[in-house]
């Protein structure tokens, strides 16, 4: 029996769904029931069936999972597998601003630690963030923890006011304009396409700028041959399996999400057959959380 059979024959036995982020090994999407950007991984965590989650991601996600399904079990292959920038904003900073400001909403990007989300009057992802600040009915927002994000959804909700909070993604502050410069010089013809979590100066080199589903959507699309990307590496398995006619480029300074990677096969049998790594969250948690997960379903729509 290989492993991928035993992980199909666990799945049956404790009445298990597989979900897994675009950023995660090939191997693991190959063998994933439902794969995805955060937004499509929250819709769906909602409409399961069965007993158990088993989130291929990191933390904030199975939490994320967990706050809209707390009757369910959900297990994370890897509990140490973390987003750096989920804790990159605090709680005292959030009452600062409330203070200031009376016609204030405070926007909570889903990369972001649960306790963070209980300070939250909505939360977004990078895919439905422009929509749903668009849609608020508050003139200053303060768009926690990611900075960039922020300026980029600033960019284009002009008429709101934004305060920015200083956190940002490792991986994705880390890209070079320069690296990306120089691949556009060798593949001339190739669109630009960029994750918001990006930094501006990329961002305004960029043909399309999008959440990971978004980026895979549109490069399926588009009449272009050749692309270079700018997001996290794990997104070229569904780019090539969905467009064997076209290339895909990354920087020379490989986006790796070493979290992400943390998932394999291995460890999702061992949490099928164990239970290990069950996420367990107390009822006021989730109740708190819940509401601002739940508007976005809501106002995402
Ligand atoms: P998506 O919103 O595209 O899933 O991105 C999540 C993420 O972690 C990006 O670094
Ligand atoms: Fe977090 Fe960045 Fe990894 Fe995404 S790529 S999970 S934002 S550390």
């Amino acid at each position: 029996m290989t492993i991928i059979d035993e992980i199909n024959r666990l799945k049956k036995e404790k009445d298990a769904v597989i979900l897994a982020h675009y950023y995660v090994n090939s191997e693991v999407q190959e063998i994933a029931d439902y794969i995805g950007d955060s937004f499509y991984l929250s819709k769906v965590a909602v409409t399961l069936t069965e007993k158990t989650i088993v989130f291929c991601g990191v933390s904030f996600m199975g939490e994320s999972a967990k706050i809209l399904n707390p009757e369910k079990t959900v297990l994370m292959p890897d509990r140490e597998a973390d987003c750096a920038m989920a804790h990159m904003a605090d709680e005292k900073m959030i009452q600062k601003i409330r203070a200031e400001y009376t016609d204030l909403a405070v926007v909570c990007y889903i990369n972001s630690t649960a306790e963070l989300k209980q300070y939250a009057d909505v939360c977004v992802t990078s895919a439905n963030a422009v929509k749903i600040v668009k849609g608020l009915p508050n003139k200053h927002i303060f768009f926690i923890p990611d900075r960039n994000l922020a300026h980029y959804v600033a960019s284009q909700v002009p008429d709101k006011h934004f305060i920015y909070n200083d956190g940002f993604c490792p991986i994705h502050e880390k890209m070079r304009k320069k690296e990306i410069e120089n691949l556009k010089v060798l593949h001339p013809q190739a669109e630009i396409l960029t994750h918001p979590e990006c930094p501006q100066e990329i961002l305004e080199l960029s043909d399309y700028i999008g959440s990971t589903s978004g980026i895979i959507v549109h490069a399926g699309r588009s009449s272009c041959k050749e692309f270079i990307v700018c997001t996290e590496e794990g997104v070229r398995y569904m780019l090539e399996k969905e467009n064997p006619g076209k290339t895909f480029y990354f920087t020379e300074t490989v986006p790796v999400c070493q979290d992400m990677k943390e998932i394999t096969l291995e460890k999702i049998r061992r949490v099928l057959e164990t239970g290990e790594n069950e996420i367990h969250m107390s009822k006021e948690a989730v109740a708190a959380c819940k509401k601002p997960l739940k508007r976005m379903l809501e106002l995402a729509k």
